[in-house]
């Protein structure tokens, strides 16, 4: 089975590059995403191709290879699904707000819509590959969907969860660490599955391509992000006892990393992992390892976010507690509101937390972040409901210069890891501020001996 046609639903931070990245690689296959957001599609089609809705490194410019040659943005679902051969679905499936599983399970309700339009729509023989990051099992529910309601053709279900991280998704997808397939041990599942690996093998080595059955596919998206947060909760745990006992983290993160079992990467204390994934598909795990009775699986995992949740709160606790226990009215500046460098993105990103611990505490934070617009940054904080749209716009000042948004303030807090920030005249920061000035670096990006001799009292995470 050869593949020219490929349609996907969802035209987010996975869908657009997943698919832009595809359609590049790809000159042969027709990409069509959809979305529901007219907004969205709109921007993904703007002819500027710097204004696409998704900031990435290297994007823009695939974008402007492949958009009208073979790669499509557009609201039309529907026909997009009749005419594709492949249907990635790749909405959102975030925490569920309501209902028995509510603040732990996944929302699937975006998922199930798209198996109904499918069901409804195909009227010739489909493969749909679950591109978003589901339960374990979901294929199941989406299979009895499809058989249920559709019109009688026959669908094959892939489990192909997708790997990248925002700020290198470009990389990520030109390189990837592997590609992951699960599907049917069926003949019919077997050619779904061959038909996929084509699509990948016109850029990613074979040997990278990993077919599993479904449920091991599923599992081991979950598994990965429980991991890579794990490690980031762990080496926070540590920032908290170096902390007390004189030990550097950085130092303590590099001597473990040497050790090949353990190895370098994942170990940056922080303010805590921010991002829409981790701590929803952690939340997901426990709730689905709760489902099966098995509590001490579910423990075991949430202390990695019940970690997160501290390494947060400890943050803007110390800037309180070193800013002589009182912020109220004092102006404090934040560097960063994205969750981590070269990415718009803002979800669960640990500066909301931060920010509405000190508001709460009569702060004035002033904001600089190089590419999250003040919309943005207030609808973070309005969607916290903590106090009314009103009172956070009197509580956020947002600048587009650093150098002004640092004027007068009595702290500085670095939230994100912009390469720029370490470029900063810190000398002429420091001049422009109230004395003390305190500098709390949320990432450890900065030189402390070298703030510290300008005049800074500097306070990394852990050390
Ligand atoms: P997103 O919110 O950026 O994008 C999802 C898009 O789907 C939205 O634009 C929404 O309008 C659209 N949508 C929802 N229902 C629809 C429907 N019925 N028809 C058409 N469009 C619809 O989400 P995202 O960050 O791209 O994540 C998507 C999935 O990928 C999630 O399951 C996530 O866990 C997973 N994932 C995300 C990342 C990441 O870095 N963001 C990485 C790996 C996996
Ligand atoms: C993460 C995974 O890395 C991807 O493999 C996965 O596909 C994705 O989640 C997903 O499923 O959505 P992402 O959240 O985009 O990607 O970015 P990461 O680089 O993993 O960073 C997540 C958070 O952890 C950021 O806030 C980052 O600053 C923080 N982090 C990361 C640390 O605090 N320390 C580190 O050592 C690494």
């Amino acid at each position: 089975m050869k593949i020219t046609k490929i349609c996907c639903i969802g035209a987010g931070y996975v869908g657009g590059p997943t698919m832009a990245v595809i359609a590049q690689k790809c000159p042969h296959i027709q990409v069509t995403v959809v979305d529901l957001n007219e907004q969205r599609i709109k921007d993904w089609n703007d002819p500027n191709t710097d204004n696409i809705p998704i900031y990435e490194p290297g994007l823009s410019e695939i974008v402007a290879e492949a958009r009208g040659r073979n790669l499509f943005f557009s609201t039309e679902v529907e026909k997009a699904i009749d005419e594709a051969q492949v249907i990635f679905i790749s909405v959102n499936t975030p925490t569920k707000t309501y209902g028995k599983g509510k603040g732990m399970a996944a929302d699937l309700k975006y998922i199930e819509l798209c198996a109904r339009q499918i069901a409804k729509v195909a009227k010739q023989n489909k493969i749909v590959v679950e591109k978003s990051t589901l339960p374990v099992r979901t294929a199941e529910a989406i299979k009895s969907i499809l058989d249920n309601t559709g019109n009688g053709v026959q669908f094959q279900i892939l489990s192909n969860p997708e790997f990248l991280a925002e700020g290198t998704a470009v990389t990520d997808l030109l390189n990837p660490d592997r590609i992951l397939i699960g599907g049917d041990t069926t003949p019919e599942g077997e050619i779904a599955i061959k038909a996929l690996v084509d699509v990948y093998a016109n850029w990613v080595s074979e040997d990278k391509i990993l077919t599993t059955n479904v449920w091991s596919s599923e599992l081991s998206k979950l598994t990965a992000n429980a991991f890579l947060a794990q490690r980031i909760s762990s080496i926070n745990a540590m920032s908290e006892l170096c902390e007390k006992t004189g030990a550097d983290v950085s130092e303590v993160a590099k001597a473990i990393g040497m050790d090949s079992r353990i190895g370098p990467k994942f170990l940056k204390a922080s303010v805590g992992f921010g991002g829409s994934c981790f701590q929803k598909d952690i939340l997901n795990l426990v709730y689905i390892a709760k489902s099966y009775g098995l509590n001490e699986v579910a423990d075991y995992w949430e202390q990695v976010i019940i970690m997160n949740d501290h390494q947060k709160r400890r943050f803007s606790n110390k800037i309180v507690q070193t800013l002589y226990n009182t912020v109220a009215d004092k102006k404090i500046t934040f560097l960063g509101w994205a969750f981590k460098k070269d990415t718009n993105d803002t979800r669960e990103s640990a500066a909301i937390y931060v920010a509405d611990d000190l508001i709460n505490e009569q702060a004035k934070i002033s904001v600089y972040d190089p590419k999250v617009s003040r919309n943005k940054m207030l609808s973070d904080l309005d969607y916290l409901e903590t106090r009314t749209a009103e009172q956070n716009s009197k509580s956020l000042a947002i600048f587009d210069d650093p150098y002004e948004a640092c004027r007068g303030s009595h702290a500085i807090a670095i939230l994100t890891e912009w390469d720029e920030f370490t470029t900063y005249e810190w000398k002429k920061i420091y001049d422009s501020m109230h004395k003390p000035a305190f500098l709390f670096d949320g990432r450890n990006i900065l030189n402390a001996k070298e703030l510290e001799s300008i005049g800074f009292i500097y306070k990394g995470i852990g050390s």
